[in-house]
């Protein structure tokens, strides 16, 4: 997997200054006050960064943005880059400061000057998060990035605050890596393998084959999965870092690695994108990495099916009627809502087995919730206004978009069936909500429980304050503060 930059905190030592080749950062606040170690690199450019903060540029800079001074005069370096960032600031604008950054590094890999700044950890994340590329099956040269040394006041407290962050990031790595690669090598089986290797992490993992789904009833996952030449598979990961015997926190996430709609064929333009319908099985097993890295003092487990959406003769059918784990039938009007029957049945495998405390699920489950909220926000639908509310405030901390979306009984009537017991769509209107009225049928009613529809988010057009163009791993952190601030003791 694609590891995350190495990253160093040291004393602050100005001798290292003139000599430092690559890059430099500098964190200066609002005022463009130099600060001693500002005013020993200023010296040693002639003055041209004393300039560079007096001009109208530098004032125009807002909280974590960054101007450049290239190849300057008296120094081996080949940038400094000048990152706004007041002392007093949010744990956002430093992770953007960080990302600015983290956005110009190169194999030459940074020396970061902090200047005693309060959120250097929260920076080093920003940093971290926004140095990816993925680049495995490109003929390039892998040069990667060059090394980074953060010269921070009292650099071990600031490397201790800064250690999980570094466990978060590989997990959002992992989450990316897993969303960027193309189906022909994450198949299931690739898929599970890879989920399998965490075993090395300390996490326990297991995967149901789908003779064993059989078993379990598991019609609902089955029957997506049955036009593909790929084994359906579910992958079970638990974390048992929390007290022996109590409840766990599930973790569900929709693995479909690839998207065709099935016999209700996508249209091809854009088809290729659904390479990412395993985005919400990607966010899951990189929460559960990072839960592993940082030893979480908390019981979670994670679920993950796994399936591929094909037409072929054997595929099932618009009108098809399956029977799932709970023993509800389903009509399945439509295969292309194929997320939503694999979510169904491993919803109530979590519920039945772990009986959690409380159930999340992520999902690229609708194009209409992008209609809905576009690529800013998740949409977060749910039973218990509580479970909702910590969500809302883990995300918000963590700098992720999510909105609360209405769930009433109301649309409920929308996904009646005449043949069976419930179908799997509800027409034109309100799709991201029909959806999880859907979902809403698989969870008993005790549970608390939140279904994260992740479409819009997983994998936005264009490039994000922490990410390169291409998936963010949306999700990731807000999970991780939510279990850090929700389930460990
Ligand atoms: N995987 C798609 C949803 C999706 C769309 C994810 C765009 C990411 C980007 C899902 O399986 C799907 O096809 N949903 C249909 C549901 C419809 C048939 C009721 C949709 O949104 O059109
Ligand atoms: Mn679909
Ligand atoms: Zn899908």
């Amino acid at each position: 997997m694609t590891q995350p930059v190495a990253i160093a905190f040291k004393e602050t030592d100005p001798e290292v200054f003139a000599s430092q080749t690559g890059r430099i950062a500098l964190i200066v606040g609002g005022d463009g006050k130099l600060g001693p170690a500002g005013r020993k690199l200023d010296r040693a450019m002639k003055s041209a960064l004393s300039r560079a903060v007096g001009s109208e540029a530098f004032k125009g800079l807002g909280q974590g943005e960054a101007m450049e001074l290239s190849w300057p005069a008296g120094i081996e370096a080949q940038a400094v880059q000048v990152v706004r960032l007041d002392r007093k600031s949010s744990a956002d604008e430093a992770r953007k400061a960080g990302a600015a950054i983290g956005a110009k590094l190169g194999a030459e890999g940074a020396l970061v000057v902090a200047q005693g700044h309060p959120r250097a950890a929260d920076l080093s994340l920003g940093l971290a998060l926004r140095a990816y590329r993925f680049d495995y099956h490109t003929g390039e040269d892998k040069k990667g990035f060059g090394p980074v040394t953060i010269m921070a006041s009292k650099p071990e407290e600031v490397a201790a605050a800064a250690a999980p962050h570094a466990a978060l990031a590989e997990g959002v790595f992992f989450t990316r890596d897993l969303i960027n690669e193309p189906t022909n090598i994450l198949t299931t089986d690739d898929f599970a393998a890879r989920l399998a290797a965490m075993h090395e992490l300390g996490l326990d993992v297991e995967i149901l084959e789908e003779e064993d789904m059989k078993k379990l009833g598991m019609g609902a996952l089955l029957g997506v999965g049955q036009g593909s030449e790929m084994p359906s598979k579910l992958v079970v990961m638990q974390w048992n870092g929390g007290a022996k015997g109590e409840a766990p926190f599930a973790l569900v996430g929709k693995g479909v690695v690839f998207d065709t709609g099935g016999i209700s064929l996508k249209p091809g333009a854009g088809m290729e994108e659904m390479t990412m319908d395993m985005g919400g099985a990607g966010v899951v097993s990189g929460v559960m990495r990072t839960l592993a890295l940082r030893k979480a003092k908390a019981n979670v487990v994670g679920l993950v099916g796994l399936v591929e959406n094909m037409p072929d003769g054997k595929a099932q059918r618009p009108g098809d009627i399956v029977t799932s784990m709970k023993g509800d039938t389903i009509e399945v009007i439509n295969t292309d809502a194929e997320g939503r029957l694999v979510l169904a049945d491993v919803l109530w495998y979590a519920q039945d087995r772990f009986k959690p405390k409380a159930m999340v699920n992520l999902a690229t489950l609708t194009g209409a919730i992008i209609v809905a909220l576009g690529h800013e926000n998740a949409g977060l639908f749910a039973n218990d206004d509580k479970l909702v509310a910590d969500i809302l405030d883990a995300a918000k901390a963590e700098g992720e978009g999510a909105w609360h979306m209405p769930l009433q009984p109301a649309y409920d009537k929308l996904i009646k069936s005449r043949l069976a017991d419930v179908k799997n769509v509800g027409g034109r209107w309100g799709g991201s909500i029909t959806a999880a009225a859907f979902l809403k049928r698989f969870v008993k009613p005790e549970v608390p429980w939140c279904h994260i529809d992740i479409a819009g988010v997983a994998l936005p057009p264009s490039e994000t304050t922490l990410a390169p163009k291409g998936p963010t791993g949306w999700g990731v952190r807000t999970l991780d503060r939510l279990i850090r601030d929700k389930f460990e003791a």
